[in-house]
């Protein structure tokens, strides 16, 4: 990556620059199109967009990491990629009613790609953020929310749910963001006491993610016509999906016990619990939800061997990128994790770790 500026690329100063953070999500995964309930916390790492008046009727969009440049006019066909996060944002606010002049787009982010993480969440809420800022937009950060996932849904083409958005626009690093994600009822939770988080990337990216994700989302919405639901969060008790056909009676209960986890760990549970909760969800993850491979399973079962770790499962919605892990403080982990990354390296694969906070 070559390290340019706004100024260097559109030989101006930017007017406004907005950033937001990726997340990680430490309960509750593939409940949201299901109308249930997560858990997730924002990274450290973030997005920045830094925007400009275009001198000409076309909207030019810089992306420091892939050190590519889009220019689009109009009515041009939104091409796939970066930019497709960018335009989408803005062809969404203008279905809204608001007009947005041609733009000279600048983005830099430190979120990981493709590892489970939100990069294209921190983008849509970065480039919503900026473009509130610059033209005085009167919407709040709920609306920023539903209004990336409208733009990630309809422009770049992912059947998203809303959690990502709303951890990038609602979440703080500091606090676990309880969502009820039907009512988007909220509340900051603090971490279990006593404990970090860590975030290693597997190594896999996400090849599948896209197909199996939509699949996935598809299996959940026949299941709770099934069962005269609106969506599975309206099935609390897991005797009630017995008549359901395979793999659909899997699909419901991943989802039915996920969301089960999340409510038990909104009531404040010891550190111990959590992270039985946590590996409880990746084997469901893996057994009904059928969204884990091979090199997650091998660097989950590594992390919750290791003493000192309470609990750890896969983030995101699967197929490959990051796993998360409860830690104990106080516990000194450091050699253990490199021997969990030198032993994932020993099983033919290559770990990092992208996140450890306090
Ligand atoms: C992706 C989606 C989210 C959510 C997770 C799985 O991150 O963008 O809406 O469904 O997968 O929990």
């Amino acid at each position: 990556m070559s390290t340019v500026t706004f100024e260097q690329i559109f030989n101006a100063s930017p007017d406004v620059q907005a950033s937001a953070p990726g997340r990680v999500n430490l309960l509750g995964e593939h409940t949201d199109y299901n109308d249930g309930f997560v858990l997730p916390t924002a990274i450290p790492q973030q997005t920045t967009v830094y925007l400009g008046s275009s001198p000409n009727p076309q909207h030019h969009i810089y992306s420091q990491e892939l050190s590519e440049q889009v220019s689009l006019s109009a009515n041009d066909p939104i091409p796939q990629g970066f930019s497709s996060y960018v335009i989408g944002c803005i062809r969404t606010l203008e279905k809204q009613g608001f007009s947005i002049p041609p733009l000279n787009v600048f983005v830099t982010s430190s979120v990981p790609i493709g590892s489970g993480l939100s990069s294209s969440a921190a983008l849509e809420v970065a480039m919503l953020r900026a473009l509130r800022s610059r033209f005085n937009l009167n919407i709040d950060d709920v609306q920023i929310a539903q209004f990336g996932q409208y733009a990630e849904q309809n422009f770049a083409q992912v059947q998203c749910g809303i959690m990502d958005q709303m951890a990038s626009s609602l979440a703080d690093s500091e606090h676990l963001l309880f969502l009820d994600t039907r009512t988007l009822d909220r509340e900051l939770l603090p971490f279990p006491t006593g404990t970090k988080f860590l975030v290693i990337d597997s190594g896999i990216p996400r090849t599948l993610a896209g197909s199996g994700y939509n699949q996935r989302r598809a299996e959940c919405e026949e299941a709770a016509k099934l069962l005269s639901v609106s969506a599975l969060r309206d099935v609390e008790d897991v005797s009630a999906i017995a008549s359901l056909p395979r793999p659909l009676k899997e699909r419901a209960r991943h989802v039915i016990t996920e969301n089960n986890r999340v409510l038990e760990a909104r009531q404040g549970v010891s550190a111990e619990r959590f992270g039985q909760l946590m590996n409880a969800s990746h084997a469901s993850l893996r057994d009904d939800y059928a969204v884990s491979i091979e090199g997650l399973d091998t660097l989950v079962a590594l992390l919750q061997e290791t003493p000192g770790i309470f609990g750890a499962r896969l983030t995101g919605a699967g197929f490959g990128g990051a796993c998360v892990a409860l830690v104990d403080s106080n516990a000194q982990i450091k050699t253990a994790i490199a021997d969990v990354l030198t032993r994932y390296q020993k099983a033919g694969y290559q770990g990092k770790i992208l996140v450890d906070r306090a």
